[in-house]
C-alpha cells in the first residue's frame, strides 16, 4: 500500500503537507508552529486494524500502555496485555509504541516523512481509543505528526507558557490547559505539532485510531557526552592495531603514547599533594585530543543507528549470497528495522561502523533503502562480501522482481 509510494521531493507540493512543499513546511512550520492538514491522505487506509493493534499489545517484545480516564482521575498500566477493557467501555486508550519495528506497512508509512533526515525520525506509535479516550492535556518535547487513521478525534492545542502539572498522577497532565485551537480530525487528516506545543486529543465516538509519527530530539547533554565517549574510544583504539575496541575500524587520533615526565622535580614536604605539573599536563594533553567532524560523526552514526532492544531480524531469505541472487532481476532492500546512515567516508549500520568507505552505491542503498541488481554488479569483492553478511543477518533482503 505505502511501500510503493515515495516521500515528496523538497520542492514538490504535496497533500501530505496540505499543498506545501517540504521546503516551505520546513521553513515555516517545522519546530515552529502547529499545522492542521485536512486530507493529508485521501481515502486513507490504516496499515493495521484495531484488532491487529490489540494483538500486537499482547506480545512481550512490544511496548504498550493502557490509559483510562476515570471520574476521580486516571489509571496507567504497562503491557503486555492478555485482556483489554471491552469495546463498549468508554474512556480508555491503548498506545502501542514502535509499530514500525513489527509491521512493514506502518514502517513504509513512516518513511513517507523522509524529507526529514533519518537522524531525526524516531518511531510510529499507534493508539486505539473508545469514546472519550485520550492521554489528557500535556506537552511533548519532540515533533510529531498525528495522523487520524480511523474514527474521529477532537484535538485542542495551546501555545500556553504555563506547564505546571496536576500533582500525584501517574501521567503528566497539565493543571490548567487553555486551548486556543479546537478541531475534530477525520480519517486522513493530520496535525503537526512542534516540541512543547500543549495538546489534548479525545476520541469522539468509538473506533478511534491515531498514528503518531514521532521524532527524536537529542539534548545538548546527550550530544556532549556522546562526543566525549567517542573521543575516549579514539584514544584507547590507537594502540590496538587495525581494529578498535569493538572490532570497528580505527578512527585516527593524536598520538598520546608518550609517558609523563617529571625529571628535575624538587623534593616535596607535602607528599600527599597532587603535583601541579601533573594537573597542567593532563589539561594540556586534552587540548591535543581531536574533536572534529569524523569523531562527532562516529558517535552520531553508531548511536543513531543502534537498534532498540525489541528489533528482531528474520534471515530466512531464499538467497544466502548476492552471487546467487543478482543474475535474477530484483533489488536489495533494507529490512524495516535496519538503520543505515553515513557521513563523509563513514558508513554505519545497526550500531556498527562498516569496515568500508561509503561508496555512492552504499549511499544510495542508505538513502533509498534499496538498490537494483544493475548497481550491485560492479561492486568490489569486499563490499559484496559485506552485503552477503548483511543478507545472512537479515539486515537486508533480496526481493526478486515480480
Ligand atoms: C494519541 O493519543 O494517539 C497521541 C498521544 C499524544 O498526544 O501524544
Ligand atoms: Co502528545
Amino acid at each position: 500500500m505505502y511501500s510503493s509510494t515515495r516521500p515528496p521531493t523538497p520542492d514538490q507540493p504535496t497533500p501530505l503537507l496540505g499543498g506545501l512543499t517540504p521546503r516551505q513546511f520546513m521553513q515555516d512550520y517545522w519546530q515552529r508552529k502547529p499545522l492542521l492538514i485536512r486530507q493529508a491522505f485521501r481515502g486513507f487506509r490504516a496499515p493495521l486494524s484495531s484488532r491487529e493493534v490489540q494483538t500486537l499489545a499482547r506480545r512481550d517484545e512490544v511496548e504498550s500502555r493502557l490509559i483510562t480516564r476515570k471520574e476521580n482521575g486516571w489509571t496507567f498500566k504497562r503491557g503486555p496485555f492478555r485482556r483489554l477493557p471491552s469495546a463498549e467501555q468508554p474512556n480508555w486508550t491503548l498506545l502501542v509504541q514502535g509499530v514500525d519495528l513489527h509491521d512493514d506497512e506502518t514502517a513504509a508509512l513512516m518513511r513517507l516523512f523522509r524529507f526529514i533526515p533519518d537522524a531525526r525520525l524516531d518511531d510510529a506509535m499507534i493508539s486505539i481509543a473508545t469514546d472519550g479516550g485520550g492521554v489528557g492535556p500535556h506537552c511533548d518535547s519532540y515533533d510529531v505528526f498525528l495522523l487520524q487513521a480511523h474514527g474521529r478525534r477532537r484535538w485542542r492545542t495551546s501555545q500556553q507558557a504555563d506547564r505546571s502539572l496536576v500533582p500525584g498522577l501517574p501521567l503528566k497532565i497539565l493543571a490548567d490547559f487553555q486551548p486556543d485551537t479546537d478541531d475534530v480530525l477525520e480519517p486522513g487528516d493530520m496535525l503537526y505539532l512542534p516540541p512543547n506545543a500543549c495538546h489534548d486529543g479525545i476520541a469522539v465516538g468509538d473506533g478511534c485510531m491515531t498514528i503518531s509519527i514521532g521524532f527524536r530530539v537529542p539534548s545538548q547533554a546527550t550530544l556532549a557526552r556522546g562526543l566525549l565517549e567517542a573521543a575516549a574510544d579514539q584514544i584507547s583504539a590507537q594502540h590496538l592495531g587495525d581494529t578498535g575496541l569493538y572490532g570497528d575500524p580505527v578512527l585516527p587520533g593524536t598520538d598520546l603514547s608518550a609517558l609523563y615526565s617529571d625529571a628535575g622535580t624538587e623534593p616535596t614536604d607535602h607528599p600527599a599533594e597532587i603535583p601541579a605539573p601533573l594537573v597542567r599536563t593532563t589539561l594540556d594533553t586534552l587540548q591535543r585530543i581531536r574533536f572534529d567532524e569524523p569523531v562527532a560523526a562516529r558517535f552520531l552514526g553508531q548511536w543513531l543507528t543502534t537498534l532498540p532492544d525489541n528489533a528482531f531480524f528474520d534471515p530466512t531469505d531464499d538467497f544466502a549470497n548476492l552471487e546467487e541472487a543478482v543474475p535474477a532481476a530484483g533489488s536489495l532492500v533494507l529490512d524495516r528495522c535496519t538503520r543505515m546512515m553515513y557521513f563523509g567516508e563513514q558508513l554505519f549500520i545497526n550500531g556498527e561502523v562498516a569496515p568500508t568507505a561509503t561508496l555512492p552505491e552504499l549511499q544510495a542503498l542508505a538513502d533509498q533503502r534499496q538498490l537494483g541488481a544493475t548497481a550491485l554488479q560492479g561492486l568490489p569483492g569486499p563490499v559484496c562480501a559485506l552485503l552477503d553478511e548483511w543478507l545472512q543477518e537479515g539486515w537486508v533482503h533480496w526481493v526478486p522482481q515480480p
